[in-house]
């Protein structure tokens, strides 16, 4: 009994205003809609959608958003830091309240009870009404890495050492790359009221035909979604391209 919605479009730009689609009709049924939010290089074509219908009107004033993770121990103004990239990419440009804003706090002394609070906060606002996802090549979601317990909630995680490749891009020497993340867990993912997973070009292709055609197991976080009763994929053609038409 799989619920998970496909939407295969042509390309990354079509897959960034899907999204954001529904996103504004969320916003428009749902003023005070809580949204869970990624980081790296797929949302950036939604975050430039959803800047630009700001400008055309789309209101943000009684949003509150919920990052998926943080690096420790980089501080917010790191230039390779997600609260960097969020301000960069979306915040600045429209008008959510600073105070509606929460990423957890890579710079926290105790990293655990910076997680503990963070589910915490989550849960007070009534949960999330919409998160967004990427995916890793590895199939993970967010920063939680093959065999995380579908059972975990907001945690300090270690990153695998694929992850760890995939974003040494972002800094100067290898030895700077952040080890270990604080992440929201697999149960604080599916405990959202709706999900949509963005995913484009080949290199996704292996984990999207895994995440929605394999088998559901810890080994590659994103099938979890399988078991969501309200998610969608929405995957360009290149990441669509090893799924078997049925
Ligand atoms: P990417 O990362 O959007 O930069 O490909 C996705 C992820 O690792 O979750």
């Amino acid at each position: 009994m799989i619920d998970l919605q496909v939407k295969v479009v042509k390309n990354y730009a079509e897959m960034s205003k899907l999204a954001a689609d529904m996103v504004a009709d969320l916003l428009k049924r749902k003023p005070t809609s809580v949204l869970g939010l990624p980081t790296g290089s797929t949302p950036i074509g939604l975050y430039e959608e959803l800047v630009k219908r700001h400008q055309e009107g789309l209101d943000f004033s009684k949003v509150t958003t919920f990052n998926l993770d943080e690096y420790q121990g980089l501080a917010a103004d790191h230039p390779a830091s997600y609260h960097y990239y969020m301000e960069e990419h979306l915040f600045r440009h429209i008008n959510v309240p600073r105070e509606k804003i929460n990423i957890p706090d890579g710079a926290a002394a105790d990293a655990i009870e910076a997680c503990r609070m963070y589910e915490e906060k989550i849960a007070g606002v009534g949960g999330i009404d919409l998160m967004i996802l990427g995916i890793g090549t590895n199939g993970h979601i967010g920063f939680n890495e093959p065999k995380t317990p579908f059972g975990s909630t907001t945690n300090l995680v270690s990153l695998a050492p694929a992850t760890i490749e995939a974003n040494a891009r972002f800094f100067e020497r290898e030895e700077d790359v952040p080890q270990r993340a604080l992440s929201m867990g697999i149960k604080s993912i599916m405990n959202c009221h709706k999900i949509v997973l963005l995913a484009n070009g080949e290199a996704k292709a292996k984990a999207i035909a895994a995440a929605i055609q394999g088998p559901v197991t810890e080994a590659l976080p994103a099938s979890v979604l399988q078991l969501h009763p309200d998610c969608t994929f929405i995957v360009d053609e290149a990441a669509a391209g090893d799924l078997d038409n049925e």
